[in-house]
């Protein structure tokens, strides 16, 4: 993960790594991405055990698609603030479920930049595991970034969300299909 104040905001990615496995499947495809982000990388890492997933780390380039400073999300309750009318409703429920869980999710939902445009954002979320087995932190991916995750570091299957909302230039209706990704 870069450093740089200019491309990376709040926790720095070592105080991260600190309080997670190391060598838990979900982690390692997901610290992988974060350690070789690129600048234009959009990410958040959210602390999973405050009450309310509190934005703890995010990158300028998300920044800059949402149209946020660092002082407006580092520290915010939840991501909730993204969504509005159009939004729908089911799809939250399915991502709320899918945290509760513990799984990856794949979404593409209708958000709201700051200035109140409607923009449809798919990214990917999951937790970091720490040496119990439990979300110590979520962290997510937005837009089409450059470099794929690499699943064949997870080493055993992940199970995986699918949310999609209705509201989406997609069509298609708000759907939860439960996936496993392997690393096969
Ligand atoms: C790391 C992470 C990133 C998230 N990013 C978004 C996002 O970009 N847009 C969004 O609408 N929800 C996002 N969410 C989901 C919301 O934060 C929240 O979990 C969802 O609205 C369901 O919970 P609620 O019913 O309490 O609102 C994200 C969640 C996590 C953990």
């Amino acid at each position: 993960m870069p450093q740089s104040a200019w491309t990376h905001h709040g926790a720095p990615l070592d105080e991260v790594k600190r309080e997670v496995e190391l060598s838990a499947g979900v982690n390692a495809v997901f610290l992988d991405f974060l350690d070789a982000a690129a600048p234009d990388a959009q990410y958040l890492v959210c602390d999973a055990t405050h009450a309310d997933a509190s934005i703890v780390a995010c990158s300028q380039a998300w920044l800059n698609v949402c149209g946020y400073r660092p002082e407006h999300v580092l520290g915010r309750p939840n991501c909730r603030f993204l969504q509005g009318p159009d939004t729908d409703y089911r799809s939250i429920a399915e991502m709320a479920s899918s945290i509760n869980a513990g799984h990856v999710c794949y979404a593409s939902i209708v958000n709201y930049h700051r200035d109140g445009s409607k923009f449809v954002n798919k990214f990917v979320m999951g937790p970091l595991v720490d040496a119990a087995g439990a979300p110590r932190f979520y962290v997510s991916i937005h837009g089409t970034p450059s470099r794929e995750l690499d699943w064949s570091l997870a080493r055993s299957p992940v199970p995986c969300y699918r949310v999609s909302d209705l509201g989406s230039p997609e069509g298609s209706p708000a759907s939860l299909q439960r996936q496993v990704r392997s690393s096969a």
